[in-house]
C-alpha cells in the first residue's frame, strides 16, 4: 500500500490554508449563531455512548477537509489490514488484533484459541465467586493482582467503574510499584489462605512485576501458607516461564494482542472474578459492538473516525498539546490514568514506520481527574490560563445503583438529587468554558468579596472569561459492562485513527526500552559505589543515595 505521508497530501495543505483563513479564529458562539442545527448534525450516537462534537472547535470546512485527509491517507484501508490481521505492527513484526478478543465466537480471527482460553478462564473465575469470603481454607476473600502498564491499568479501572456489579464479598486489590511499599500494603490486610494472588505479565519478565511476585511468594510461605498452587495463578503470553516460577494455573494470550490492548485477553481475569462470567461477556460484547461501528458505520457517522481526526486537527493545526478528560463519575476515576497509556505509549512517537523522523507533533498529553474534583484544582487553569485546553466531560444518565439494602428510601431520593447535581456541574462547565464572562457581565455582578485597594475595573477584569474553551460532551445512559466496553474500544479506536493519520506505529513501545536497560547497569552500582564511566550527576547521586 503506498500512502502519501499525511503532511504531503492535498488535505493537509488544505487544513493548513483553512486554519490561516479561518481555523485559526473559530469562535464557538459565532458558530452556534450561524448554524442552529449545529447540535443535531454533530451528536453523533456510537453504540452504548451519544458524543457531542458540537463544541468542538470545527466548523464544516474543517471537518470536510479532515475527511478528505482521512480518504486520502487511506485510513479505512489501514483499520481493515488491522482486522485482517496484518502484520501492522511492522517493528515487532506483529499483528494487533486485539479486536478477536471481543468478537463472538467463529467471527473473529484465532477464534477457537480465543475461545477456549476465554471459556476455561470464566469457569475458573466464577468457581472462585462460588465460595467467595467462605471460611473454609482456598474460600477466596481477596484478588491481589500483580502487574503494571497493561497488565494493571484495564482491570484497575474497571473493577470500581463498574463496581455495582461486583461480587460483594470479594475485595480487589493492584500492585504494580518496584517499590516494595505497594505489596506491603496489602498484604498487611489479606490472608494467605483466603488470598488468590494473579501474578499479570504479557512477557514474564517485567521487573517490577517478578519483583513482587517473588516477595508475595515470599511472604505466602512466611505466613504458613498451604497449597501455593491454588493461590498463584498466571496470566501471560510466556507460559513456560510462569511454569518455571512455580505457577501451574495459567491462562495464556498472544503476542499479537499489545499489552495497552489486552484488558480483552487473559489480564481481564480479575474483572472476570470480579463479575462474573455473564457480566465479562457483556463487556466483550460492548467493545464488538464499537469495533462493528468502527468498522462498518459510514465516515460521516464514525464516531471513532471523527474523534481520531478532531484530535489531529487540534494537534497539528490549532497547537492544543493536551487533553484533559473528566469524567463526571466517582467510579470512572481510574479512567484517565488507563487512557494516558493508550494515548501516550501507542502515538508517542517521533518517527513514522519507515523511520522518518517526523516533522509534525504526533500525541497530545493526556491527563485528568474526575468532576466535580477537578473543578476544586486545575479548572482554574481550563477557565483562565493562558493555554486553551479542550476538556472532555462523560456523564452517565442513571445512577449507578447496588440493591444491598443499606440504602434507605430517603438516602436514595438524596442519592438521586446528588446524581443531578454532579450532572449539574458537568453541564455548567460545559456552558462556563463556552460563553466564558464579559467585562460588561462582570462590572454588573457584586464580587463576593470587594477589595478595599482594587477598583472595579480592576475586580471585573479578574472576573472576566474569555470563554471559547472547546470540549466534547459524551453521554453513557448507564455505567453497564456492556456501555464500558464500548466506551473503552471507542477511546482505542479513536487512537489508532491518529496515529494512522501520523504514519506512525500506535502499537510498538521502543520508548521505554533505554530507561529500562540503564536501571539494569545501575542497580549492582547502588550496592558496589562503582561509578565508573558514569556521568557527573548519576555518579553524584549514586554516592548520595547509597
Ligand atoms: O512499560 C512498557 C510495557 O511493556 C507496557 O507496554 C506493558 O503494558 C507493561 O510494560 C507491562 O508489561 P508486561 O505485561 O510484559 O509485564
Amino acid at each position: 500500500m503506498l500512502i502519501p505521508r499525511c503532511d504531503e497530501t492535498v488535505a493537509w495543505g488544505a487544513l493548513a490554508g483553512h486554519y490561516e483563513a479561518h481555523g485559526r479564529d473559530l469562535d464557538l458562539r459565532t458558530l452556534f449563531a450561524e448554524h442552529p442545527d449545529r447540535v443535531s448534525s454533530l451528536t453523533l450516537q456510537a453504540p452504548e455512548v451519544t458524543v457531542d462534537m458540537s463544541r468542538a472547535h470545527w466548523d464544516v470546512a474543517t471537518r470536510r477537509h479532515l475527511l478528505d485527509l482521512a480518504r486520502e491517507c487511506r485510513l479505512a484501508e489501514r483499520r481493515d489490514a488491522m482486522l485482517q490481521g496484518a502484520l501492522v505492527n511492522r517493528t515487532e513484526d506483529r499483528a494487533a488484533l486485539h479486536t478477536a478478543l471481543r468478537a463472538p465466537r467463529g467471527k473473529g480471527a484465532h477464534s477457537e484459541l480465543v475461545h477456549d482460553v476465554l471459556d476455561r478462564m470464566l469457569a475458573f473465575a466464577d468457581a472462585v465467586r462460588a465460595r467467595a469470603g467462605g471460611d473454609q481454607p482456598g474460600d477466596i476473600h481477596d484478588v491481589v493482582n500483580i502487574g503494571i502498564g497493561g497488565s494493571d491499568l484495564g482491570p484497575q479501572m474497571v473493577i470500581p467503574a463498574l463496581d455495582a456489579f461486583t461480587h460483594t464479598k470479594l475485595r480487589f486489590h493492584f500492585v504494580s510499584n518496584v517499590d516494595g511499599s505497594d505489596l506491603c500494603e496489602v498484604l498487611r490486610k489479606v490472608k494467605p489462605q483466603h488470598t488468590l494472588f494473579v501474578v499479570a505479565s504479557k512477557t514474564f519478565t517485567t521487573q517490577e512485576t517478578m519483583t513482587n511476585a517473588r516477595l508475595a511468594r515470599q511472604w505466602f510461605l512466611d505466613q504458613g501458607g498451604q497449597h501455593i498452587e491454588r493461590h498463584f495463578v498466571a496470566t501471560t503470553t510466556n507460559v513456560a516461564l510462569a511454569d518455571q516460577f512455580g505457577i501451574q494455573t495459567t491462562f495464556g494470550f498472544w503476542d499479537w494482542v499489545g499489552g495497552r490492548f489486552s484488558l480483552w485477553s487473559a489480564i481481564g481475569l480479575p474483572v472476570a472474578v470480579a463479575l462474573g462470567s455473564e457480566h465479562f461477556r457483556a463487556l466483550l460484547a460492548g467493545a464488538h459492538a464499537m469495533d462493528e461501528h468502527f468498522f462498518q458505520a459510514p465516515p460521516e457517522q464514525n464516531v471513532p473516525l471523527w474523534l481520531g481526526l478532531l484530535d489531529v486537527w487540534y494537534r497539528n493545526f490549532k497547537g492544543y498539546t493536551s487533553r484533559c478528560v473528566a469524567p463526571y463519575a466517582h467510579n470512572l476515576r481510574r479512567l484517565p490514568a488507563y487512557l494516558q497509556q493508550l494515548v501516550m505509549e501507542s502515538n508517542g512517537k517521533g518517527v513514522d514506520q519507515d523511520g522518518r523522523v517526523l516533522p509534525y507533533a504526533t500525541a497530545e498529553v493526556l491527563w485528568g481527574e474526575p468532576g466535580t474534583n477537578g473543578q476544586h484544582a486545575f479548572f482554574q487553569m481550563l477557565h483562565q490560563g493562558s493555554d486553551v485546553i479542550p476538556l472532555e466531560f462523560i456523564l452517565v444518565k442513571k445512577l449507578p445503583r447496588r440493591e444491598d439494602g443499606h440504602v434507605s428510601q430517603t438516602m436514595a431520593e438524596m442519592l438521586e438529587t446528588q446524581h443531578r447535581m454532579l450532572l449539574a456541574n458537568g453541564l455548567a462547565q460545559a456552558q462556563a468554558l463556552m460563553w466564558g464572562k464579559t467585562m460588561e457581565q462582570a462590572l454588573q455582578e457584586r464580587p463576593p468579596t470587594a477589595s478595599k485597594e482594587l477598583p472595579p475595573e480592576v475586580m471585573a477584569r479578574h472576573r472576566t472569561f474569555a470563554g471559547n474553551r472547546p470540549s466534547l460532551t459524551m453521554v453513557l445512559e448507564a455505567l453497564t459492562p456492556r456501555s464500558l466496553g464500548a466506551l473503552i474500544a471507542l477511546y482505542e479506536h479513536r487512537v489508532l485513527v491518529s496515529g494512522a493519520v501520523w504514519g506512525i506505529n500506535s502499537f510498538d513501545q521502543w520508548g521505554v526500552e533505554l530507561g529500562k536497560a540503564m536501571c539494569n547497569d545501575l542497580l549492582p552500582r547502588l550496592e558496589s559505589g562503582d561509578a565508573s564511566g558514569l556521568d557527573a550527576a548519576t555518579a553524584a547521586m549514586i554516592a548520595r543515595l547509597r
